[in-house]
């Protein structure tokens, strides 16, 4: 039994902004140890445009040989019909995740149009989902600043939120793009939002640009949030938000609710595996997650040690 859900984005967030393409086996691979490690919930790939996302563009075949892992759910993100087309022939994924912005310029950026024609492209998809029974999870990026305009308000991620909610949502995720929130403006958001849909139908998804994301989880947490997307050793970024870095490590999130006595239900050392094959393996990078340095390094000192 867990007390909060670990929603992991690292397959589609964090491969989304890597320079290299990973291969659909190594993908395939990252997601079985994820969901071994105990993330019950894992957004896998993208059915965006492969012009506008080549990273993901293995998403059909991605989605069509996902790990058979019981108790898992698997969602991808879903921009318009022809994604949710490819969404459905594929299989594998249950749940489709649309997105908007809570900024205009930030969404012509991502998806190019305004967040009013987002909405007309969203409408069809939530119908559709609603009838086939797939889940619904909608994104508001943005949601604590936008890298072009700057300030956000907060009654415009609240009244998004409810529109997507009245759409079908079954889920909303506020997203702080550039990790410029802090834990007062978050708080600040839960309150807001509660007031429209109750919490435990929202969840929050942090980058950690300005080293935040991880107090920002707390203060979400205090103020009545279950749900918290995070990638594996701290992966990703949106590549139509210059400079972001990626989403909070799942390592940091894990160690956090743990040591505070909140069951995530996730095997930290599994996670701390799977980055040194992934940093190792498969990217050939040094991957940023806090936690998963700290006990990478000590792992390497104790095997000197042992060495002699
Ligand atoms: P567009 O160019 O305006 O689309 O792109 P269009 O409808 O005019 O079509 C243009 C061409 O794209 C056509 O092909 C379509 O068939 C094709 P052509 O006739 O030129 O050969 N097309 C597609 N192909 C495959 N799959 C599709 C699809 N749709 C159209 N679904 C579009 C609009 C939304 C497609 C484009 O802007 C796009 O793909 N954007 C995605 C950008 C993206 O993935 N950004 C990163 C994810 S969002 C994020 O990271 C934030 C988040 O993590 C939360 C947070 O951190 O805040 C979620
Ligand atoms: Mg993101």
């Amino acid at each position: 039994m867990s007390d909060v859900c670990i929603y992991e984005v690292g397959p589609r967030d964090g491969l989304q902004n890597e320079p290299e393409t990973v291969s659909t086996d190594a993908k395939r691979e990252l997601i079985a140890r994820l969901a071994s490690a105990g993330l019950r919930r894992i957004e896998v790939t993208s059915f965006v445009s492969p012009k506008w996302i080549p990273q993901l563009a293995d998403g059909d075949a991605l989605a069509a040989s996902l790990p058979d892992a019981p108790g898992v759910r698997y969602s991808a993100l879903v921009p318009n019909e022809k994604g949710y087309q490819r969404f459905r022939a594929a299989g594998g994924a249950s749940v489709a995740a649309v997105f908007l912005s809570a900024s205009e310029t930030h969404n012509r950026k991502n998806v190019n149009c305004s967040i009013a024609e987002q909405l007309e492209r969203i409408r069809p998809v939530a119908l559709r989902a609603g009838a086939d029974g797939a889940g619904l999870r909608a994104y508001v990026s943005t949601v604590c600043g936008c890298p072009y305009e700057g300030a956000v308000a907060v009654s415009a991620v609240a009244e998004l939120t409810k529109r997507l909610f009245d759409l079908g949502a079954t889920e909303v995720s506020l997203g702080d793009t550039i990790g410029i929130g802090v834990p007062r403006q978050v708080r600040d958001l839960v309150r807001a939002v509660s007031v429209v849909a109750p919490l435990e139908h929202i969840a929050l998804h942090l980058h950690d640009t300005y080293g935040r994301a991880l107090a920002n989880v707390d203060a979400g947490f205090e103020a009545g949030v279950r749900t918290f997307d995070s990638s594996l050793a701290g992966l990703g970024g949106c590549p139509y938000a210059p400079g972001a870095s990626g989403n909070v490590a799942t390592e940091d999130v894990v160690d956090l609710f743990e040591r505070s006595g909140v069951a995530t239900g996730v095997d930290l050392d599994a996670l701390v595996d799977t980055s040194i094959w992934l940093e190792d393996a498969v990217l050939g990078r040094a991957l940023p997650g806090r936690v998963y340095r700290a006990v990478r390094g000590l792992r390497e000192r104790e095997a000197q040690r042992a060495e002699g």
